[in-house]
């Protein structure tokens, strides 16, 4: 059986990602499971460009198949911030409420549709002999006016999602990633590495 290292040291996203490509015949595992321990700079300006900065790097190291993700909020009103920086906006250490409450206030005159945003994950796979595949998968909302919901993390409170009349915050862990922008970004991964004749 082939195997991909999975360029995260987050054990929910790992268990998402072997639950979704649980069909496709090819050993997933962790930098953990590999003994790799590592800190990559992002220093790309796109969502694809950092997973594929992460899947060279550790394909480089080890000489393995890798597969990394980078994932954020884009909201239109403020020109897509915090985009890329998403993990990082105000930094890394100030709390979600406080993160969270800023993007509102910026959103103060913004109303209706103006208040688009959306979550973005690109998820990117590097191969030894230099190919690159790459997916994308987004979850459309609005910002929403006061944050609802304590399920999920991060901006999960004010992405209000019109579609399923609720916050991501509010919604069931299962079904968000059953319609989340890293399941649909890992579904579409699936398709094209099963679409492969030799991984
Ligand atoms: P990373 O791709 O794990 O580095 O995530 C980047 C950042 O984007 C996270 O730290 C969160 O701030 C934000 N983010 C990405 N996906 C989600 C989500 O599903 N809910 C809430 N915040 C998210």
């Amino acid at each position: 059986m082939k195997k991909i290292i999975v360029a995260t040291g987050n054990e929910g996203k790992m268990r998402e990602i072997r639950m979704i490509m649980k069909d496709l015949d090819v050993e997933l595992v962790s930098l953990k499971e590999a003994g790799l321990e590592v800190d990559i700079e992002e220093t790309g300006t796109t969502f694809e460009e950092n997973a594929v900065i992460k899947a060279k790097t550790i394909m480089e190291m080890t000489g393995a198949v890798v597969m990394a993700d980078d994932s954020g909020l884009e909201v239109d009103y403020i020109n897509k911030e915090p985009g890329v920086y998403s993990a990082r906006y105000m930094g890394k250490d100030t709390p979600y409420s406080i993160k969270n409450q800023n993007i509102i206030d910026r959103l103060a005159a913004a109303k209706g549709e103006e208040r688009s945003a959306r979550f973005v994950c690109a998820i990117a796979v590097a191969f030894p002999d230099g190919r690159i595949l790459t997916s994308r998968g987004t979850i459309e909302g609005v910002i929403a006016y006061e944050p609802k919901g304590t399920n999920g993390f991060g901006f999960d409170p004010i992405v209000y999602v019109p579609e399923y009349g609720m916050t991501t915050g509010e919604m069931d862990p299962d079904f968000k990633n059953s319609i989340s922008h890293r399941g649909r970004a890992i579904a579409g991964m699936t398709e094209q590495l099963k679409a492969l004749k030799t991984l």
